[in-house]
């Protein structure tokens, strides 16, 4: 199955599709996870974008476009979370797609307000060395702010502060919300009201998909 998570920042694009991923035994590309593993890494894309997301702005399509073709390349069946994020990269997937002959089977759009994307995203914390995330709020760690998985002390993005935030959404909002538009036309849409709690938001989730792939195979 491949499949596009779409929404805006902190709508818990990253929660489903771990879970999915998971549980279908796919892929889940984050772009955002890519981006940010390479700043702490240091290397030539590090450095190029890290001062782009810490101030909440896009990286350009030509970067993004090359990093996820690279990536799909090989791998038959995926989540993309985070990516595409502007019409340019939305036809550029498409015709990369196109070439490669692997269809987007549906696009989810996890959709939440922009009040409770600012509650959520200053109350998250992520593990500097796995990656995985936390919520001060819904989701804290079993000791204080120290991940569960690997023992590290668990951080705030830089992008997470609230003006930041506010201005991801804004930029969600202007440029990345109307590439809906161009997957009404071909692909399923699967609209998941992401206010919920996360064990609510997955069941629905699942239950889309089910729904959806029994149709596909009808
Ligand atoms: P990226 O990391 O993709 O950021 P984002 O899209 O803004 O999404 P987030 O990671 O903030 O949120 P999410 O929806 O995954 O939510 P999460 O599950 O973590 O990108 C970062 C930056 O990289 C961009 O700003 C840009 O600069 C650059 N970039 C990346 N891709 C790009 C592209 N294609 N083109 C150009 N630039 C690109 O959940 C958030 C919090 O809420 C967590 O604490 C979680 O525990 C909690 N939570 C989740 N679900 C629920 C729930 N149902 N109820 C309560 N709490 C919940």
């Amino acid at each position: 199955m491949r499949l596009i998570f779409f929404g805006p920042p902190g709508a818990g694009k990253g929660t489903q599709a771990k879970k999915v991923a998971e549980k279908l035994g796919i892929e889940h590309i984050s772009t955002g996870d890519i981006l940010r593993e390479a700043v702490n890494k240091g290397n030539d894309l590090g450095k190029k974008v890290q001062v782009i997301i810490e101030k909440g702005e896009l990286v350009p399509d030509e970067i993004m476009n090359e990093l996820v073709k690279m990536k799909i390349k090989e791998l038959n069946s995926f989540i993309l979370d985070g990516y595409p994020r502007t019409l340019e990269q939305a036809k550029s997937l498409d015709k990369i797609l196109k070439e490669l002959n692997k269809p987007i089977d549906a696009v989810v759009l996890i959709d939440v307000s922009e009040e409770e994307v600012v509650k959520r995203i200053s109350s998250r914390r992520v593990c500097p060395n796995c990656g995985r995330v936390y919520n001060l709020i819904t989701l804290k760690p079993k000791n204080d702010e120290i991940c569960d998985n690997c023992g590290t002390k668990i951080i705030q993005r830089k992008d997470d502060r609230e003006d930041i935030v506010r201005e991801r959404y804004k930029i969600y909002q202007k440029t990345t919300h109307p590439v809906i538009e161009f997957y009404r036309k071909n692909n399923t849409i699967i609209t998941i009201d992401g206010s919920k709690d996360v064990e609510e938001v997955t069941k629905e989730l699942f239950n889309m998909l089910g729904r959806f792939s029994q149709n596909d195979n009808n």
